[in-house]
């Protein structure tokens, strides 16, 4: 079992854990992700990695109250624990791969999206520890579903943006508003913009940064199944390719992905027709996951 050691609301149905989890703390790295199983028989749920610490041997997530399992999750005590903890998943950051003297002469804008702010701490945190400083934005719908502000704030300082829709709290607007704001006003230049959360921010974040000719990642999160590549259930079109997020993300050129494509399948894939349709047409490039087609057992 992997004991929860500590639980914490951090917004209305938005909730953090720290895990123990030794073997994932001491070899995870920012961008990468875990999933969990509450159970043998529990859903596998797909969870960026939030914070870690190898010493402590703990692991921290974050997730949303959005479905059975996430609220079965909720529920959970701190001294209980998931079946499953597997990870790391993925591929960290390039960031974390980048020279050092290379990247402390770039200007980096990190772009946080509601319950994305989470993954986005642990790549500013990184760069932080190297004394590299980063812009970041955090937008949340309004002031009561606003996350990890205080952290942001201790590792960010002044570089941080926090805006949001209702104008209840920082600066109004959605996250496209503060970028242009900080690159037509305030004359702001990027010459890498990291944005995570939901797939409608990082589709109209990217049409944002297209226009500034900025070159931007995001972090998809896709409907995940096995997480190795196996089962097909996080395919995506990337620059007019077939990619599946677990293994060959989560990260990608955002200016490259069909976030139409992956929104419309995020939609399909949730009913037995609509699996039906992606099967016939995804064609030779659907390699099960669907739960229907069977090339997942
Ligand atoms: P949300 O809907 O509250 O949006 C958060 C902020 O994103 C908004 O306040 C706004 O600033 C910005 N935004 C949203 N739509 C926008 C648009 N059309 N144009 C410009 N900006 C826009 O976010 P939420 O409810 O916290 O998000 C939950 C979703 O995020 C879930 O679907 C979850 O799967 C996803 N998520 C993604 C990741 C990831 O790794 N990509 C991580 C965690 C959560
Ligand atoms: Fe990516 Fe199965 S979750 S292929």
């Amino acid at each position: 079992m992997f004991e929860i050691l500590q639980k914490e609301k951090l917004a209305e149905k938005i909730w953090m854990m720290k895990v123990k989890a030794p073997r994932v703390a001491k070899i995870c790295e920012p961008g990468e992700f875990i999933i969990v199983r509450i159970d043998e028989k529990g859903e596998r749920v797909p969870l960026t990695i939030c914070d870690y610490d190898r010493n402590a041997g703990t692991v921290t997530i974050v997730f949303q109250e959005v479905g059975a399992s996430t609220t079965r999750m909720k529920d959970l005590r701190e001294g209980e624990g998931f079946a499953d903890f597997v990870g790391p998943l993925g591929k960290p950051s390039d960031l974390i791969r980048e020279d050092e003297e290379e990247l402390k002469k770039k200007k980096i804008l990190f772009v946080a999206g509601g319950v994305g702010t989470a993954p986005v701490y642990p790549q500013v945190k990184w760069l932080r520890e190297k004394g590299i400083d980063a812009d970041v934005i955090i937008g949340a719908r309004n002031k009561d579903l606003l996350i990890l502000e205080d952290e942001m704030r201790e590792i960010a300082g002044d570089h941080l943006y926090v805006c949001t829709d209702d104008a209840s709290y920082g600066m109004k607007g959605p996250v496209t508003a503060v970028i242009d704001e900080l690159v037509e006003n305030r004359g702001k230049k990027y010459d890498l913009c990291v944005a995570i959360g939901p797939m409608i921010m990082m589709k109209f974040t990217c049409l944002t940064t297209k226009k500034y000719d900025i070159p931007t990642v995001v972090s998809m999160n896709p409907i995940m199944v096995d997480g190795t590549g196996m089962c097909g259930a996080c395919r995506l079109i990337v620059d007019g390719k077939v990619k599946f997020a677990c293994v060959d993300g989560p990260e990608f050129d955002g200016h490259k992905v069909d976030f139409d494509a992956a929104m419309k399948r995020q939609q399909q894939y949730k009913t037995e027709e609509g699996r039906a349709m992606l099967k016939l047409a995804e064609g030779d490039t659907h390699h099960g996951g669907c739960g229907n087609c069977g090339g997942d057992r």
